[in-house]
């Protein structure tokens, strides 16, 4: 099948690689002409762990390429996906510029019936603002062509996105319309072996379906916080209460590690996004405005932790950070704790040496730019010399056994902040650290 995809970014250039790797003949759009340039050279702009070989190997195949022309993307298509941003806006809620001017200019240039997916998150109606787009330029241009809008939102994850929507747990498709149910699993159909996980609705509901999810988890955490910031309180070990919980089949195991909070493109901006849409029509969200009340307050929790040991003024100390990517296995710092915490300690006259596996430009270049104090070193142990403690807060694998030895003997003194609880086996405490963690 021909298939557009316009925006290649995360979403966006996972979907096209997939799709194309299914047999299907795919164009990724982007307005972006620096990012398509590259993407045409087999650079790929992001870390995403299996994209790029699939990115390289669909491209030679030729069943995958990339421009910035949209109108002759769509020429050929049956199925146009929208997979642009939708950022926070000034007021929290979702901001819709990128995808109704994609509308717009699928109506200017569409010469055939289309199936015109909603990819991006975005909020509930959002589907009747983009065939309100459409056919506004479809009348202006005098045509009357067939188009169907379907909201299909995206559940992959950063750091596991390939694995993702190759298996994925359900896709959801809201539509109304037999030809775009009938489209919309004729692709996703080659993704389920053994049986198929379509999840059909009515449009609105398949919007509110993506924000419920992420404000679901999202919600998971803050609990899981809060619940980790009374124990810390009271006495108790909240890793102890999670396994507790967690054999609860009711409750399960996933998202409710104790931790730094929450970031990422997708929690934060879905979290408020949701709270706006629930404002506006006329329903207060108590709940899930607690969700990011408790997060923003929890990326704070370790930098407190570190006042309370070393004092108010941090001048003189240094730092060694383990971890700027707001999770492992992606470069994106989008909303990441560390950025918080870094700018924290900073303010407070500390220097920081920082270490991540994959998102040190983006660091450098963009969340932490101009940051004065921040060293960025190229191995793990780098930033141990003369640091006064080491702060953990990604889980990388390669921060998940390190050499404790080797550790304790570049620290000025044996002490390690952990924002992901992930020493909890190695009894640090009876081999001579200072070892604080979330929970206890
Ligand atoms: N990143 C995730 O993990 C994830 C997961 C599920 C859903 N989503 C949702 O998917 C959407 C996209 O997220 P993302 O993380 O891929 O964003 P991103 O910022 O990585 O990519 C968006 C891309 O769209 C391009 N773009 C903007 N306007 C355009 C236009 N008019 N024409 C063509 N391209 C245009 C940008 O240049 C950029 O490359 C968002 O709504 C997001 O909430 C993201």
């Amino acid at each position: 099948m021909n298939i557009a995809i316009i925006g290649s970014g995360y979403v966006g250039l996972v979907s096209g690689a997939c799709f194309a790797e299914m047999g299907n003949q795919v164009t990724c759009v982007d307005i972006d002409p620096v990012k398509i340039e590259k993407l045409n050279k087999g650079s790929i702009p992001i870390f995403e762990p299996g994209l790029e070989a699939m990115v390289l190997k669909n491209m030679q195949h030729k069943n995958l390429d990339f421009t910035t022309n949209l109108s002759d993307a769509i020429s050929n298509a049956k199925l146009v996906f929208i997979a642009v941003g939708t950022p926070m806006g000034v007021d929290g809620a979702a901001d819709l510029q990128y995808v109704l001017s994609v509308a717009k200019a699928i109506g200017v240039s569409m010469n055939k019936e289309l199936v015109v997916v909603d990819k991006s998150t975005v909020p509930v109606g959002t589907a009747d603002k983009v065939k309100a787009t459409i056919q506004k330029e479809l009348d202006k241009r005098g045509v009357q062509i067939k188009f169907h809008v379907v909201s299909n939102p995206e559940f992959l994850k950063e750091g596991a996105a390939i694995a993702d929507f190759m298996k994925p747990d359900r896709v959801v498709i809201g539509a109304d319309s037999a030809t775009a149910f009938d489209l919309m699993k004729q692709v996703y159909a080659p993704f389920f072996r053994t049986h198929d996980r379509f999840i059909t609705m009515d449009i609105r509901s398949a919007e509110m379906t993506k924000y419920a999810a992420n404000a679901m988890l999202a919600t998971k955490i803050s609990f899981m916080n809060e619940i980790a910031n009374i124990c810390e309180r009271v006495g108790a070990d909240a890793n102890q209460v999670r396994i507790g919980i967690g054999s609860d089949k009711r409750i399960g195991y996933s998202f409710i590690y104790p931790g730094v909070g929450y970031g990422g493109a997708c929690f934060p901006k879905d979290v408020k996004a949701l709270q706006k849409i629930a404002e506006a029509h006329g329903y207060t969200p108590t709940l899930i405005a607690s969700v990011e009340k408790v997060n923003a307050a929890q990326k704070l929790v370790i930098a407190q932790k570190i006042v309370k040991r070393f004092g108010e003024d941090l001048t003189g100390f240094t730092f060694g950070l383990w971890g700027l990517a707001f999770k492992p296995g992606t470069d994106d710092m989008r909303e990441a704790p560390a950025i918080d915490v870094v700018k924290e300690l900073v303010k407070r006259g500390a220097k920081v040496k920082a270490y991540d596996p994959k998102a040190t430009h983006e660091a450098k270049e963009f969340y932490l730019k101009g940051i004065e104090n921040v060293v960025y070193v190229n191995s793990k142990y780098e930033v141990l010399k003369d640091a006064a403690a080491l702060i953990l807060l990604t889980e990388w694998k390669e921060f998940r056994s390190p050499d404790f030895e080797e550790i304790k003997a570049q620290l000025v003194a044996p002490i390690i902040f952990d924002g992901r609880n992930q020493y909890n086996a190695f009894k640090l405490e009876e081999n001579g650290f200072e070892y604080y963690q979330i929970g206890k």
